[in-house]
Formats: C-alpha cells, structure tokens, sequence
C-alpha cells in the first residue's frame, strides 16, 4: 500500500498488521504508541511513591491499584507500538532509560506532596481521557483496541482523583490553601498537556491525513476546558489570573503567550533539569531488575527458545 492508499482509506480501526503499509505511516504510529506509552510508565513511577504516603488504607489499595493499571496500560500500548514492526518493546524501554524516549510533559516534574496528587490523578488522568476516548477511533486498531480497556480504567482513575480533591477541599483551611496553591503551580502545565497550539504543532497534519489521531491539540483542550474548569470551580478551587484565558464565543481561548513553551520544548527534548531525576530514577529500576531478565532469557534459552510463562 503506499501512503495516498493510506490517506484515502484511513478511518477508525481500518489497518491492521495483516496489512502492508508503508514505512512513513509504521514510523508516524509508533512515534505515538511509543511516546504514549513511556507516558503510562513515567505517569506511574511519579505516583508510586504515593502508595506509602498516602494517608489511609483506602488510598494505599487505590493508588496501588492505579499504578499497577499504569504500567499495564504502558506494556499495552507497547505490544501495540511492536505490532507495526519498527521498534521492538525492549527497545523502546531501553530508549526511556537512555533518556531518549519522550513522554509527557507533567510526569517530568517533581511531585512531593499528597495534596499534589489530585492534579495528575483528576486533573492529568482527565485531560488523558480526552484524548485518549477519540484515540478508540484511531486507524492503527492494536491502538484502538487498546484503548478499550485503558479509557474504562482511567475512568475509575478520575474518580480516584476527584474524590482525593474533593476531600482534601472541603477538610482544614490548610488543607485548601495548600491544594489551592498546588493548583496554581500545576494548572499551565495541565494548559500544556495538549501540546502547542495547532499552528505550533509539528506532527498533527501528517497523523490526521493517515487517521492515527481524530482531533486537534486545540479542540481536545477546548473539550477538557469546558468540563473542567467548571469542575475545579466546583470543588472551590480559584482559577488563577494567569495565563489569561478568554471566553469567545462560548469558547475558551488560552492566551498562548502567558505559558513558558520555552520550558515545554525544553522537556519535549528531555533536557528539563528536574525532569532528570525522574529519567534516572526509571533507569535505576531498570538496571535494578536486569538479572531477572537474564535468569528469563537464560531459561528461555534452556527451552529451546520457548519463553517462559512469566517472562511479560
Ligand atoms: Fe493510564
Ligand atoms: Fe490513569
């Protein structure tokens, strides 16, 4: 198939790996699956730490639950990314190690405290599921089919955010002032979660041509804006001042100017200080369980190159 037969039948869940495509649209889909994935892992290792901090046995066993529901979702969409035959899975995690693998813009910075957890859990999970609900329409369907399962886990994972924020803004004064000021340093960073305005963005045209993505940057944040400023205005969180956003229309426009996109192409390319520890704690864990893989791939080995049951 070469790439005009591509843009001509792209649709939802139309190619599969039973077809021949071409190496730009293979490229094009694991560039996605790839940075959507490391996104699952890197998200997940931000909140591990919370399953000890976490102030009750309720909220041990859900962000339990919830980190482990990540890294499923990552070694998914990595299965999913492996299935167009560019990169294997190894590689890939071999990639977010090294540093070279790219992922999300919020899960490179520092999270330390408990009342910080609503803003990935609620606010983060929320402006995924935007995303990722028109992601079941995508034309790679491993991708698609992904998306089946992942969307009806984030569902319950927003839950699990919006009941942390609701609790934590209607307990003590401190308990608000200090959720309300972890609002205000996480809010223009959820603003950049979708990425730079359309005429910003590198890769939109090519991916919608070939059907990988269904909406735009702008119109998944003006989607994620309706329905969550509202919701955080609900639990008595204050929308800051800045970045200025403006009602035209009926529409919410962000005054693109008031976000640091320095700072966020400086993440896209993995070179945000911070952000660093979070690559170095993942290639620690990694290092840290290389001799499991050895014993696995020495067993598969000892069976004539069938692998192990547990070898995922
Ligand atoms: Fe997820
Ligand atoms: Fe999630």
């Amino acid at each position: 198939m070469d790439i005009e037969e591509v843009k001509e039948r792209a649709g939802p869940r139309e190619f599969s790996p039973k077809d021949d495509l071409p190496e730009e649209y293979r490229k094009a889909a694991t560039r996605m699956l790839q940075f959507h994935a490391n996104s699952e892992i890197m998200g997940a290792y931000l909140e591990r730490p919370f399953i000890r901090k976490a102030p009750s046995l309720e909220r041990k066993m859900a962000f339990s639950a919830k980190v482990q529901d990540e890294i499923g979702h990552g070694q998914l969409l990595y299965r999913a990314a492996e299935s167009l035959g560019v990169k294997t899975r190894e590689e890939m995690l071999d990639e977010l190690a090294e540093g070279k693998g790219k992922f999300l813009n919020c899960f490179h910075y520092p999270m330390e405290s408990w009342v910080e957890t609503p803003m990935i859990a609620f606010f983060v999970d929320g402006a995924a599921m935007r995303r990722q609900a028109t992601l079941k329409r995508s034309s790679w369907e491993p991708y698609a089919h992904a998306m089946d399962k992942i969307c009806f886990e984030e569902g319950f994972h927003v839950k699990h955010g919006e009941s942390i924020l609701a609790e934590l803004m209607s307990g003590s004064r401190k308990e608000q002032r200090l959720t309300q000021a972890a609002f205000e340093e996480w809010w223009p960073r959820i603003l950049q979660f979708f990425g730079p305005t359309d005429d910003k963005s590198t890769h939109h045209d090519f991916a919608a041509e070939v059907g990988l993505k269904t909406m735009t940057n702008d119109e998944l944040r003006q989607a994620f804006l309706n329905s969550y400023m509202p919701k955080a205005e609900k639990y008595g969180l204050e929308i800051p001042d800045e970045p200025r956003i403006r009602e035209e229309d009926g529409r919410y426009v962000v005054v693109d100017d008031d976000l640091d996109w320095d700072e966020f192409f400086q993440i896209a390319k993995n070179e945000y200080e911070p952000g660093r520890g979070q690559i170095n704690e993942r290639a620690a864990a990694r290092e840290a369980v290389a001799w499991v893989r050895d014993v696995l791939d020495s067993q598969e080995q000892a069976a004539g190159g069938q692998a192990p049951a547990a070898a995922d």
